[in-house]
């Protein structure tokens, strides 16, 4: 596997990839990579030939809070999985080499609806963040593919609606979330966890299963039923941000055009905020 850290070399090594007829997928991460960013970078390799990732700690989607300066950072670890799963390239730029200008000098994309809500609301400018470099990243790799995690389902949808929005002729797989055997989503901010603290974040998962259960079995009060969910969580000692029933293409509350529904839950732990979601056909 090569690593490459400026954008004109790793065109030119796409510009060979390409030449020789292989098509190219992109797995954005910022690294600290657990099993559910390797399952991106296998469903990516089963597909297509040549596999970049990319692992940026994107500064321009984190609040002046938030733990940009905590978030995990361990490349080595990273690089030895990238090899096992045969990834081709790794494209590991410095934030000068993106936000050359300055962060405030940044060209930025909005993708207005579906960053109204969820976790908009707690992370003002997250989402423009993140459809920025996305963007970037998109246009430097020019890939054919790239590859998502669901357990950031808004984040999903707005990458979809940018792409689609902006002509960009890039096919966008969102990849089921892998999950510990309590039911816990793998992510990254799971390592700032206390055994403890992980066990009570188990409760997320539960709490949307049986919410989405209910539902199933055909009861429709949702504002009934969030209510009830955040009672659990509470009682899980868990701190709901939100716990709310969608329209899983729209995320705005059920209507009666509604086919598939996504439940999504935020819940504060210890110091963490941990996201998860489910979705379902009605039948
Ligand atoms: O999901 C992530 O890890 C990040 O938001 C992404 C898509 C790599 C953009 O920085």
């Amino acid at each position: 596997m090569q690593t490459q850290k400026k954008i004109k070399d790793l065109r030119q090594i796409l510009k060979t990839a390409r030449s020789q007829g292989k098509s190219i997928a992109l797995v954005p991460t910022m690294g600290n990579l657990h099993e559910g960013h390797l399952q991106l970078i296998r469903q990516a390799r089963d597909r297509y030939d040549f596999i970049v990732c990319s692992i940026f700690v994107n500064p321009l989607q984190f609040g002046e809070k938030e733990d940009l300066g905590a978030y995990p950072r361990t490349l080595e670890a990273d690089r030895e999985s990238l090899r096992r799963e045969k990834c081709d390239c790794l494209f590991l730029p410095s934030v000068q080499e993106i936000y050359g200008d300055g962060l405030e000098q940044q060209t930025s994309v909005n993708v207005p609806g579906l960053t109204e809500n969820f976790c908009s609301t707690s992370r003002p400018g997250h989402f423009e963040g993140v459809a920025t470099i996305v963007t970037k990243l998109f246009n430097i790799v020019q890939p054919d593919a790239s590859f998502f995690g669901l357990k950031d389902y808004q984040q999903f949808l707005v990458i979809r609606k940018l792409t689609q929005d902006l002509a960009l002729e890039i096919a966008i797989h969102g990849i089921e979330t892998h999950r510990e055997e309590s039911g816990l989503a793998m992510s990254s901010r799971n390592n700032y966890l206390s055994k403890q603290n992980k066990e009570k974040a188990a409760s997320l998962y539960k709490c949307l299963r049986s919410c989405a259960e209910a539902i199933q079995q055909g009861n429709t009060d949702f504002q009934q039923l969030e209510k009830k969910a955040r009672t659990e969580l509470k009682k899980a000692s868990l701190e709901p941000d939100y716990f709310q029933i969608c329209d899983a293409e729209s995320l705005q509350p059920p209507s009666t055009d509604t086919q598939h529904i996504a439940i999504l839950g935020a819940v504060f732990v210890g110091k963490s905020r941990l996201i998860d979601n489910i979705r379902f056909q009605l039948s």
